[in-house]
């Protein structure tokens, strides 16, 4: 698997295969690649001629006192990942190749970064938009994929395509679990066998969630409530938020009606995991 580390190769790359006439599909990754990045490069490879799959544990998105020092990095088997599953290169830059010391243009989105995730995290999307147009503009792909479990992340990108009429197809793809139940993430190796176990009320929690929504419950904050119920029984868990929003404007709802995306953070010990469901 090639392993590109400058924006010139990647662009020289992408240009030689749209000569060629090829379609470009991109995976933007922060890296320590599992299942669930692989399910989307898997996507990425059946429905395009060649697959970029981007790895870079972005610096802007991480706020003071965040994982970004001890963020898990592997790039020798995220490189044998990309290759199982399909991917033509990776795009791997140094923190210096992307910010130049004096960098000072961000992308910055309002209203859908201000709740759930941006509660707690008001720079991380700011972070995100940015880095994601900097892999846009650098990469210039016909579809570019997202994971449905960071649900808020897929509807601000899908935002912020359609407010800079950025010429690129978003494709969200469903949640990878665990055997167990555990939605797969980068940051589950933080956590202690104990942990581990504790962690499973976050999945718990979704399915009983979704099986009052499938029962026809209407009303959204008796779901959220049995659901803070279930996860404050276990005592190694403490709740971020869990919340009823719209799908498409992450406006918080009581009523079950159009697309609703019930999303969960919730610490184990001290690593933050986060886990969703949509009733449509
Ligand atoms: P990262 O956390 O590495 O995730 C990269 C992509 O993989 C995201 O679109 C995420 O939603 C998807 N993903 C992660 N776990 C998944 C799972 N269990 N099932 C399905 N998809 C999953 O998200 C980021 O990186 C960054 O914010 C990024 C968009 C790369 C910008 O830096």
């Amino acid at each position: 698997m090639q392993v590109v580390k400058t924006v010139d190769e990647i662009r020289k790359m992408v240009k030689s295969w749209r000569k060629e006439g090829l379609s470009v599909g991109l995976v933007p990754t922060m890296g320590f690649l599992h299942e669930g990045h692989k399910s989307l490069i898997l996507r990425a490879a059946a429905e395009n001629d060649r697959v970029v799959v981007s790895d870079f544990v972005n610096p802007t998105q991480f706020g003071p006192g965040e994982d970004l020092e001890s963020y898990p990095r592997d790039i020798n088997r995220d490189a044998a990942l990309c290759e199982e599953a399909g991917a033509s290169v990776i795009f791997n830059p140094e923190p210096s190749e992307m910010y130049a010391p004096d960098f000072s243009t961000y992308v910055n989105m309002e209203n859908l970064s201000k709740g759930l995730c941006g509660k707690t995290r008001p720079i991380h999307f700011r972070g995100v938009c940015t880095v994601v147009s900097k892999l846009f503009n650098i990469v210039s792909p016909d579809r570019a994929y997202f994971g449905q479990k960071d649900a808020q992340q897929l509807a601000i990108i899908r935002r912020m395509v359609r407010d800079l009429n950025i010429d690129i197809e978003i494709v969200g793809c469903p949640i990878i679990r665990e055997s167990d139940g555990l939605a797969k993430s980068s940051r589950n190796t933080y956590l202690n066998p104990e942990e581990r176990q504790a962690a499973l009320c976050l999945s718990r929690a979704v399915k009983l969630g979704e099986k009052m929504a499938a029962e026809g419950e209407k009303d959204a904050d008796r779901i959220v409530s049995e659901m803070i119920s279930l996860i404050q029984a276990e005592p190694l868990a403490k709740i971020d938020y869990v919340e009823a929003v719209n799908g498409v404007t992450i406006e918080p709802v009581h009523k079950i009606e159009g697309t609703v995306l019930v999303a969960m953070a919730v610490y184990i010990g001290k690593t933050r995991l986060i886990d969703n469901f949509i009733i449509e």
